[in-house]
């Protein structure tokens, strides 16, 4: 889950990360409310959970609240690269001397964290690792120890902090690893980070992902950071029913039993839908292991509201769950969805009891249920359905 710049600013003020004041407001009279409250220079910022607002204009200083009620105005309902914005944030504005960049992030196909820092942040940094990578540091950390003191210098030296202003960061950069750790984040960046004239270092923009993994269960609290009005409501509707549910682009629902079986179902329902107009999967359900007759109804009832979806390729494999719970779950699902289900549905069973699984499923003769003898008869079969 991404955060909103002013969620992570909260975090980062737990952590102890300094930080400007900041209040969030969702019209221009609580945005001049709150540069009154502010008092002085502010700035009104965009939440939007993409980058480069700045150039968008969703980033105005303001030198009073009449201004930044103006600013609010402007800003508010902006489109920030498909993202329309609800909210801004009033920061307290800071006096600028020099702007840094600094982040810390999971690093997947090392399997380590890496570390990015450079002296010369504000700009983009996916400019300056093009135009001057020499200036872009990138320090491997090991998991095990972490960003300590020592190991934060060596990232400020490596990214060309001089001394005297290395020792200010470094203690910054131990605060954001521990924010890092602690919320069980993929990504802290900083950008800017700043020297202000008065020489205090602060973190003036924050980017923060945490990994939704460890949210579930070590993090209960990051719940009431999620973001429920932006959410597909589709994938919250999965999501309360315990389904790993992704939307996808596609005319083909499909579910399955096994994150592998489901992908592979993927592939063969694109590969044949090659031959059929060139219809694509629609989503990627994975019901898991326990399909019973309420995980299959759940199931298909978030695929059957999807608008997209023309036909539905059901692929199980029996193992533990035996072809007739299947079966019986998925005559059970269509009775309690009753006129709710409208679309073609193609059934594919194998594994565990199979042959018992499919006279469950022929005996019921439903009219929407059409039975496949194999994977790519199934998937060819629901393209088939798809375009018709
Ligand atoms: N509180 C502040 N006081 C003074 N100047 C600020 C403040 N916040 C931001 N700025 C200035 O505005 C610039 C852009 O702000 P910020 O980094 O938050 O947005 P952005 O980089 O455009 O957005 P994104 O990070 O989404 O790409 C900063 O580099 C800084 O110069
Ligand atoms: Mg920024």
């Amino acid at each position: 889950m991404d955060l909103y710049e002013y969620q992570a600013r909260d975090l980062f003020e737990k952590y102890g990360v300094p930080v400007l004041a900041g209040i969030v407001a969702d019209t221009p009279e609580e945005v001049k409310a709150a540069a009154e409250k502010l008092g002085g220079v502010v700035v009104v910022k965009a939440q939007v959970k993409t980058g480069g607002r700045g150039k968008a204009g969703g980033v105005k200083v303001a030198k009073n609240p009449d201004e930044a009620y103006e600013a609010a105005k402007a800003i508010l309902g902006l489109d920030i690269k498909g993202h329309i914005v609800k909210r801004v944030m009033v920061a307290a504005g800071a006096r600028i001397a020099r702007e840094f960049y600094f982040s810390v992030l999971l690093d997947r196909s090392n399997r380590s964290y890496l570390s990015l820092a450079s002296v010369e942040g504000g700009m983009e940094i996916e400019q300056l690792a093009v135009e001057k990578p020499e200036a872009l540091a990138r320090v491997e950390v090991n998991p095990l120890e972490g960003i300590t003191l020592d190991k934060a210098l060596e990232i400020a030296q490596a990214g060309g902090f001089e001394p005297g202003l290395a020792e200010k960061v470094a203690d910054v950069f131990v605060k954001l690893f521990e924010v890092y750790k602690g919320e069980d984040a993929t990504l802290v960046e900083v950008n800017p980070l700043v020297q202000t004239e008065e020489g205090d270092i602060i973190a003036l923009d924050g980017k923060v992902t945490l990994d939704d993994n460890a949210s579930e269960v070590r993090h209960p609290e990051h719940e009431e950071l999620a973001d429920k009005a932006t959410e597909n409501p589709l994938e919250a509707k999965a999501k309360e029913s315990g389904l790993n549910y992704v939307k996808l682009d596609g005319q083909v629902g499909i579910i399955g039993n096994g994150a592998g079986l489901v992908m592979s179902t993927l592939d063969v329902v694109a590969y044949a839908g090659e031959n059929h107009g060139g219809v694509k999967p629609a989503n990627f359900l994975d019901i898991g292991g326990g399909a019973n007759a309420q995980v299959m109804a759940s199931g298909l009832d978030v695929i059957l509201n999807d608008e997209q979806v023309k036909s539905v390729f059901v692929n199980v494999f029996g193992g533990i769950t035996s072809c007739v719970a299947v079966a019986e779950g998925i005559v059970k699902a269509l009775e309690i969805l009753g006129d709710a289900a409208t679309k073609p549905l193609v059934v594919r069973l194998d594994g565990n009891q199979v042959d018992e699984g499919r006279a469950i499923l022929a005996a019921a003769n439903h009219p929407l249920v059409t039975l496949a003898a194999t994977m790519d008869e199934g998937a060819d079969k629901a393209a088939e359905l798809a375009n018709a």
